[in-house]
């Protein structure tokens, strides 16, 4: 029961004298009254702390070149990641309560060191090619539109061949981690195990064929073992979509909306435990229902440009700018006029895994 709703006469002085002695007893023992606190505790409906909020490409691609200028990227400080840290989250780098998304800029002949660590880690590739990011010793190339997976605790870094710096989104689960003290690092070789630049890595040859899974491997694997999602799969799945939309058939999320969940070949679940991965097309105009779902979301503007309404509060969205939905905070996307592409990714698996996630439609479907 909320204490505002207890309908109880006001202590007298003398009892509030007492009152405020108990409390200050129990201060001291590190104990709380939960009749002060239950309101904050146990909200009706989730309360998140954390606020929708947008930043623009343009500024994070600049600060990003300027840290390229300024600071040597190299073991210690391991990579030259830029996290966003959301303005509800009292200045720590977690752009939601479980996620972080951080731009990571590499200039041209730049190594990162290996490591590993518990935590799990994605990157998307906005824009640019040159990078070949090793994990487990199996070099994977980076270009426009790809999705890259490392699980945790595989050992990792990335070296840079082009002649042009290159930049990327990354994503991990690192807050989540860090607040239920789960986390593991350590280093790996200074230098990459294979300086290799394949066309495509060993784990695409081996899984990313549609619908076909090699007899060596069977079960269920706990994160996808494809390391490399190429982008002409993701922009075929969505055109065929659309196409089948045109023809008259079943396919789209809803009328002009195209959308994929990147998965894990061995089981068709989400692509690691802790986090998930999708693509959205919209066509111009098209746009989405408003709907609430406990979880956070994060978008990327890959091409075009939209409006993300969250919370009634409309953001214009364009190639590059990032954009966080907590948890809870009703949403919807209306397309420009171009349509436009978003990668998008999320908390989901944690709590559905937990059987807390809910989700509400206000206008139904
Ligand atoms: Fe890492």
């Amino acid at each position: 029961m909320h204490q505002d709703s207890m309908n109880v006469p006001l202590p007298t002085p003398e009892e509030q004298a007492e009152l405020n002695d108990m409390y200050a007893q129990m201060d001291q023992m590190h104990m709380k009254p939960l009749w002060n606190q239950i309101g904050n505790l146990m909200p009706e409906h989730p309360t998140p702390e954390a606020v929708p909020y947008k930043w623009d490409w343009s500024t994070l691609h600049k600060l990003a070149e300027r840290s390229g200028e300024l600071v040597p990227v190299g073991r210690g400080g391991e990579r030259r990641a830029i996290g966003l840290a959301n303005p509800g989250l009292h200045g720590e780098t977690h752009v939601a309560p479980t996620l972080w998304a951080a731009i990571q800029y590499l200039a041209p002949g730049e190594n990162a060191p290996e490591h590993r660590h518990s935590q799990n880690a994605f990157r998307f590739v906005i824009e640019g090619e040159g990078v070949w990011t090793v994990v487990n010793g199996d070099a994977t190339p980076m270009r426009r539109g790809d999705f890259l997976l490392t699980p945790g605790w595989n050992f990792h870094g990335h070296h840079n061949i082009a002649s042009e710096p290159m930049a990327w989104l990354d994503g991990l689960d690192i807050p989540f981690q860090y607040k239920m003290d789960t986390g593991f690092f350590e280093f790996g070789t200074e230098h990459l195990t294979d300086e290799a630049t394949p066309e495509t890595s060993r784990s695409e040859r081996l899984w990313a064929h549609p619908g076909l899974r090699p007899l060596a491997f069977p079960g269920a694997k706990p994160s996808s073992p494809i390391g490399r999602y190429a982008w002409e799969h993701t922009d075929a799945a969505l055109r065929d979509q659309l196409a089948l939309e045109d023809a008259g058939f079943a396919g789209v999320v809803s009328p002009g909306h195209a959308a994929i969940r990147f998965s894990n070949p061995s089981t068709g679940g989400d692509v690691m435990q802790t986090i998930r991965a999708e693509f959205h097309r919209l066509r111009a105009g098209a746009s989405t229902l408003p709907i609430h779902e406990v979880g956070n979301r994060v978008f990327q503007v890959f091409e075009g440009s939209a409006t993300i309404v969250i919370d009634e509060k409309p953001f214009e969205i364009n190639h590059g700018d990032v954009v966080v939905v907590p948890s809870w905070k009703k949403w919807h996307l209306e397309a420009g006029s171009e349509g436009a592409d978003l990668f998008c990714f999320s908390d989901f698996p944690i709590f559905e895994k937990l059987n807390l996630f809910r989700s509400y439609s206000p206008e139904g479907i």
